[in-house]
């Protein structure tokens, strides 16, 4: 897989995620398999106004490289300008076509540039002017059922210089329901010469290994999925070269949640860690027996070593029920 002058491992990448997709998420992705890790969305405008809370996402460490950057905006000569600033900290650049949140939307970027091509086709080229790395978009469907045109879209893109197109087939109006209709992406991979990355959906191992196959895309991007199991990345490798999905043992969900506790910590220090492991927990402990209990208990406390405590107690258990099968 070969995206501009960027050779990837494998074809299953970290998506973005706003909120989720910090360094130590990407760290862990990246170590759990990922190829290629995301940052979450950043604003140019807030690159522009040097605002310290955008420049912060750009924290990174050589564990986590090749990044993807992901920039959000409305504006071609300020995307232009992000796009130039931050070349020397990451691999990729990505652009924000698809975002569908109403903050967003009303700044005029994300999914509401579904409706100005013209414009799409301004910033791209702006962005591709800008930066020597690799670009991709990320784009939606299309804004409802009645404007389908991520053809149209990606074709311009391709037009302007990017080097791969992510498809996520949901319109903007779907927001995050119904189904992603991977048939776009077929359509997409069938009509474009750079590559394909599919999103939506790839909530097993086996979803990521069919939508390659499905749709012939180039690579698939894991964002829900992976939550709280960053297991999917190897097994989808596994399963990608024959190998049947095996599930962790509890001994190892326990490394693992220690290991994204302690690179938060170490990242953001332990107060903005509690806040973030408890989401973190909550998918972590999904399906597990005892999940509820244990996330009823850790949302009653609050403080991370109480936490980490019950963490340890709850992984305790499991591998006791474990060893007496
Ligand atoms: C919490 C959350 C935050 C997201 N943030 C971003 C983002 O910052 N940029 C982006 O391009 N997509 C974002 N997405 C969309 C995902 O990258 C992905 O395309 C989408 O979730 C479909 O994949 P999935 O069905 O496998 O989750 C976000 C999705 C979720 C669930």
């Amino acid at each position: 897989m070969i995206l501009g002058n960027l050779h990837l491992k494998s074809p299953f990448i970290l998506a973005p995620m706003a909120g989720i997709t910090d360094l130590p998420y990407r760290r862990l992705m990246k170590n759990a398999g990922a190829s290629l890790v995301f940052t979450e969305m950043i604003s140019a405008n807030g690159l522009d106004r040097n605002a310290a809370r955008t420049r912060e996402l750009l924290r990174s460490c050589r564990e986590e490289e090749p990044l993807g950057i992901q920039l959000f905006g409305s504006e071609p000569e300020v995307l232009g300008r992000a796009a130039a600033e931050i070349s020397p900290f990451g691999a990729l650049i990505d652009l924000n076509f698809g975002c569908p949140a109403a903050k967003v939307i009303r700044s005029g970027a994300g999914s509401a540039l579904l409706r100005d091509p013209g414009r799409i086709g301004r910033i791209t080229a702006a962005v591709r002017k800008a930066t020597p790395l690799p670009l991709t978009v990320k784009i939606r469907a299309g804004w409802d059922a009645a404007s389908i045109n991520c053809f149209e879209i990606a074709a311009i893109a391709a037009n302007e210089g990017a080097d791969g197109v992510v498809l996520h087939p949901r319109t903007r109006s779907q927001g995050f329901s119904g189904h992603a209709d991977w048939s776009l992406i077929r359509q997409l991979k069938n009509t474009l010469s750079i590559p394909v990355i599919g999103s939506g959906d790839l909530f097993s191992a086996a979803d990521a290994v069919r939508m390659l196959e499905e749709t012939g895309c180039d690579a698939v991007m894991i964002a829900r999925g992976g939550l709280g199991n960053p297991w999917l990345f190897e097994q989808a490798g596994g399963l990608l070269s024959g190998r049947p999905v095996i599930p962790p043992e509890p001994a190892i969900r326990h490394l693992v949640v220690r290991r994204h506790y302690q690179l938060q910590v170490e990242t953001f220090g332990p107060g903005q860690a509690l806040k973030q492991m408890r989401k973190h927990l909550g998918w972590y402990s999904r399906g597990m027996r005892g999940g509820a209990e244990f996330r009823a208990r850790i949302n009653r406390l609050d403080d991370i070593d109480t936490v980490m405590a019950a963490v340890d107690r709850f992984y305790g258990d499991l591998n006791q029920q474990e060893m007496a099968k």
